[in-house]
């Protein structure tokens, strides 16, 4: 593969969880694969009073810890860690920024390495605009004779209001197209190969509509808990930390139309459309569209669990919500009438990311002996862990009779020897330094998102009455989310059902 041009990468919140535990992981990746530009600098910048040697000594520990195997010779990583250094910077102050564009220069002179930057925000979003600001104030931001892209993590805002506002204030600054917006979602082998699955292969377009499909659910659960970011959780809570991006960018994917192209805004505008074709949720609707939960002390595999309120920085009386599960509709031609379920929760039984296409029955049942459950024909695309897809169909159990039974037919990337899945943060970081946004959340999307999900949280806001489900740590969130799916007997897929005394792997 071609390397990416030459160019400075400069973090800020160098010294935080985010660039230790992925980026520094995800860069160094990438420069084992020889994917780092031939000339590369990393600049890291914080609040912190720190020599650019404890820095170095810090990404080092955040490379052996979290690169897993990765980690490879001791000289490849003291090689990778010479390019970086570290400067302390005062957000708010236009001075440190002017320095900072001298040091820049000088760094770009000495290395002979081109005029290109990538701006990193690692840091809380509401220093988003002021770093952005400043950047533009010091002439940082100027694509004169290299280019300046700056990279933001989500949340994107915090409701409609302010996404615009975010929006708005970086438009004024820099183009859109020098934004790139952070979904580590579509980072995701598994999330990108939807686009593969559905659109290089001719057998399953031609089903993929309500003709033919019945229902589509979607699920992202998570084992653990908050962890250390009860604060910031406390503040967002599931509907604004995974519901208005990672849960519904999978669901544009899932219902686009194909793209003209692979261009970047080929794809995002057919995701686009598919938020412009939300059938909006009134708040009146809420209640029965829309389930919240949040965990409750339990004991799992024998150990005491914190409920959401015991956790460290959450307010005891709480009452943010750590899940939330929900029924829409897609007003369109292709999906007109066909049910989207999407649910997504924290202390959950275990760790599982897929996406269920759930196929109409045949219109007569000729064979009335069924063997097990009536699962019907199911194509199951699993994001996470175990990643592949399986097709569930009936076949004729062998003996006398038509007796039938639901089998599996499935491909796991696994199985493919030799391929190594790259991490979400290593593809990303590799596009923005390519420029390519096709796995970015573009403006537009983000506004739509939020729109989507404003009744729900005015709804909730103003009706403290709607309840909030409490449920118990290690369990699969409110029992009564079932009753969301309509249609006798049905109910999400619970794809590893059985409890057992250890931790749970869900294979697929
Ligand atoms: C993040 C959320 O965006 O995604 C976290 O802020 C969540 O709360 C995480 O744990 C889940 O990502 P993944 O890749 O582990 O499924």
């Amino acid at each position: 593969m071609k390397k990416p041009d030459n160019l400075i990468l400069v973090i800020f919140g160098a010294t935080g969880d985010l660039t230790s535990r992925k980026l520094i992981p995800a860069i160094y990746s990438l420069q084992k694969q020889d994917l780092l530009p031939e000339r590369f600098e990393l600049i890291g910048l914080g609040r912190t009073e720190i020599t650019s040697d404890i820095f170095r000594q810090m990404m080092e520990e955040a490379i052996v810890n979290y690169s897993g195997e990765e980690v490879d010779s001791k000289e490849n990583v003291q090689k990778f860690l010479a390019n970086i250094s570290y400067r302390k910077i005062a957000y708010d102050n236009q001075e440190d920024y002017r320095n900072l564009g001298t040091f820049i220069s000088q760094r770009c002179s000495t290395l002979d390495i081109g005029n290109n930057l990538i701006f990193y925000m690692a840091t809380p979003p509401s220093l988003y605009e002021l770093i952005a600001g400043n950047l533009a104030s010091a002439g940082l931001t100027k694509q004169d004779s290299g280019f300046r892209r700056l990279i933001i993590e989500k949340p994107f805002g915090y409701d409609l209001e302010s996404g615009i506002k975010l929006n708005n204030t970086l438009h004024r600054l820099i183009t859109e197209d020098q934004i790139y917006r952070i979904d580590h979602y579509l980072g995701k082998e598994t999330v990108q190969n939807l686009l593969v699955t559905r659109f290089a292969n001719g057998i399953f377009e031609p089903l993929w509509n309500r003709n033919y499909i019945h229902r589509v659910e979607i699920t992202s659960a998570e084992s653990i808990g908050v962890e250390d970011r009860g604060s910031y959780y406390d503040s967002s809570g599931a509907l604004r930390d995974m519901v208005q991006n990672h849960l519904l960018q999978m669901v544009g994917l899932t219902a686009m139309e194909p793209p003209s192209s692979l261009d970047a805004d080929a794809i995002r505008n057919e995701v686009l459309k598919v938020f412009q074709s939300f059938q909006p949720i009134k708040e009146s609707e809420v209640p029965g569209q829309v389930i919240r939960g949040q965990y409750t002390g339990s004991r799992i595999r024998g150990e005491a669990v914190p409920g959401y309120r015991h956790e460290k920085n959450v307010n005891i009386h709480s009452r943010t919500e750590t899940y939330v599960a929900m029924k829409f509709f897609i007003n369109n031609w292709r999906w007109g009438g066909v049910p989207f379920y999407i649910r997504t929760g924290k202390r959950l039984p275990t760790r599982v990311t897929e996406i269920v296409i759930h196929f109409k029955p045949t219109p007569h049942h000729l064979f009335q002996r069924v063997v097990g459950n009536r699962s019907g024909n199911q194509l199951i695309i699993r994001i996470q862990p175990d990643e592949g897809i399986l097709l569930k169909f009936d076949m004729k159990e062998p003996g006398a009779g038509f007796n039938v039974k639901n089998v599996n037919m499935d491909f796991h990337y696994k199985d493919l020897a030799d391929v190594r899945v790259p991490s979400a943060y290593e593809r990303l970081l590799f596009d923005v330094m390519e420029g390519d946004s096709t796995l970015f959340s573009r403006d537009d999307e983000v506004e739509m998102a939020w729109k989507f999900v404003e009744p729900v949280q005015r709804a909730w806001k103003n009706n403290p009455e709607i309840k909030i489900y409490g449920y118990p740590a290690g369990t699969w969130g409110p029992e009564i989310s079932n009753s969301l799916i309509e249609g006798d007997g049905l109910s999400w897929r619970y794809p590893c059902k059985n409890l057992a005394d250890e931790e749970l792997y869900c294979e697929l």
